[in-house]
C-alpha cells in the first residue's frame, strides 16, 4: 500500500514542487499548511489541511487522521534579512515549530523525517566548495534556527530512535516544467524571479546587492539548484529512510557557482531583452560566495541535479512567473 507523507509547508515553493514529485512516484503526500507564505492554489497533489506547525493539537490530529507513516518538514521563515530584524518570529516558526512535528510523530508513531535545512548553517564560507564537514557557524538568526534543527534530530534519534535527513538547500531556483508550482512570493525579494519580473518590465530595474565582494566580478556568488531537483531528492531521501538507513545531513548543490552579473548576462542573452541594473549597497547577512561540494549526496542518496542549468532555471522560471503570477 503506498504511504502517505505529511508535507509540512506543502503549498509553499519547494513544498508543492515535493508534493508532485511524492505523488508522481507512488507516495500520497498530504500538504499541512497554515498559508501564510504558502498558496492554495499550489496544492494539487494531495489532501489539504489549513494549520500551523505551532498548533502541535491540530498538527497531531492530522498526522493520526491520515495515518502518516513519514514527514516533510518545509514549514518554515526562510528570509536571512527579515530574521535578522525579527528573531522573535523565526525562533518562533523555525524551532518551536519542528520541535512540535518531532513531539507530534512520537506521539503517533512514526519515526523517518526529511526536513529542509540550508545551506545558511555554515555561514561565511572561505569561497571554497562547502562539504558536510565545513564547521558550521550561521551568521544569521535564520541559518542559527536552521541548526538547531539540526541539533534537534540528533538528540531526538539519540533518545527516541527518530530517523532523519536534514536536506541542506543551496539557492533552490526556477519552476516546475510543467508551470504546475514555482516561486510565488509576496514580497518577491530572490534573484532568480527578481530578474525575470524586470524582464517582463514588471520591475523597472533590478538593484544589486553590493559590487565590491572578493570575487571574480564582485557580485556574490551562489550556487542555484534547480527546485525539481530539489524535489526529487527528497524523494531518494525518504526511500533512504525507508530502507532503515541512518540519519543524514545532505547539501544538495550543484557544485558550480554563478555570480549576480553572469546570471543577469545569461538571462539576457536567454530573454534577448536588456535587463536594467543598478548598484545598491550590500545585503546584510549576504556571505560572499556560497557554492556546495555536492559529492555525497550523490553517493549517499544516488542524487544529482539534472535540470539545474542556468537556462532551465531561467526558463522555467520564466513561464511560471507568465503563466500563474498576474501583475501586481
Ligand atoms: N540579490 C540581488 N538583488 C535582488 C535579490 C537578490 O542582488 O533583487 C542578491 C543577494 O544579495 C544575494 C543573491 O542575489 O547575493 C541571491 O539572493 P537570494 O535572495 O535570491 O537568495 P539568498 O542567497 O539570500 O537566500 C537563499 C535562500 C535562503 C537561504 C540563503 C542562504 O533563499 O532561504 O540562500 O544563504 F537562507
Amino acid at each position: 500500500m503506498a504511504e502517505t507523507i505529511l508535507v509540512t509547508g506543502g503549498a509553499g515553493y519547494i513544498g508543492s514542487h515535493i508534493s508532485k514529485a511524492l505523488a508522481l512516484s507512488g507516495y500520497v503526500p498530504v500538504v499541512y499548511d497554515n498559508l501564510l507564505s504558502g498558496h492554495r492554489e499550489l496544492v494539487r497533489w494531495g489532501e489539504f489541511v489549513h494549520g500551523d506547525i505551532c498548533d502541535y493539537t491540530a498538527l497531531s490530529l492530522a498526522m493520526r487522521c491520515h495515518n502518516i507513516s513519514g514527514v516533510v518538514h518545509c514549514a518554515a521563515l526562510a528570509y536571512v534579512g527579515e530574521s535578522i530584524a525579527n528573531p522573535d518570529a523565526y525562533y518562533h516558526t523555525n524551532v518551536t515549530g519542528p520541535l512540535n512535528v518531532l513531539r507530534a510523530m512520537q506521539a503517533c508513531g512514526v519515526s523517518k523525517i526529511v526536513v529542509s535545512s540550508s545551506c545558511a548553517v555554515y555561514g561565511h564560507a572561505d569561497g571554497a566548495p562547502i562539504t558536510e564537514d565545513t564547521p558550521l557557524q550561521p551568521i544569521s538568526p535564520y541559518g542559527f534556527t536552521k541548526f538547531v534543527m539540526e541539533r534537534m534530530l540528533d538528540d531526538f534519534d539519540m533518545a527516541y530512535s527518530v530517523r532523519s535527513a536534514a536536506l541542506r538547500y543551496f539557492n533552490a531556483a526556477g519552476a516546475d516544467a510543467d508551470a504546475d508550482c514555482g516561486e510565488w512570493h509576496t514580497p518577491e525579494t530572490h534573484l532568480v524571479p527578481r530578474i525575470v519580473m524586470t524582464a517582463l518590465g514588471r520591475i523597472p530595474e533590478l538593484h544589486i546587492f553590493g559590487n565590491d565582494y572578493p570575487t571574480p566580478d564582485g557580485t556574490c556568488i551562489r550556487d542555484y539548484v534547480h527546485v525539481t531537483d530539489i524535489a526529487q531528492a527528497h524523494v531518494n531521501a525518504m526511500r533512504y529512510l525507508s530502507e532503515g538507513k541512518p540519519s543524514c545531513k545532505v547539501n544538495l548543490g550543484t557544485g558550480r557557482g554563478y555570480s549576480i552579473k553572469e546570471l543577469v548576462d545569461a538571462a539576457e542573452a536567454m530573454f534577448q531583452k536588456k535587463i536594467p541594473c543598478v548598484i545598491h549597497p550590500r545585503r546584510a547577512g549576504d556571505p560572499a560566495a556560497l557554492v556546495a561540494d555536492a559529492r555525497y549526496a550523490r553517493t549517499l542518496l544516488q542524487w544529482m541535479p539534472v535540470c539545474s542549468s542556468l537556462d532551465a532555471i531561467l526558463a522555467t522560471g520564466m513561464r511560471f512567473t507568465q503563466s500563474f503570477i498576474g501583475h501586481d
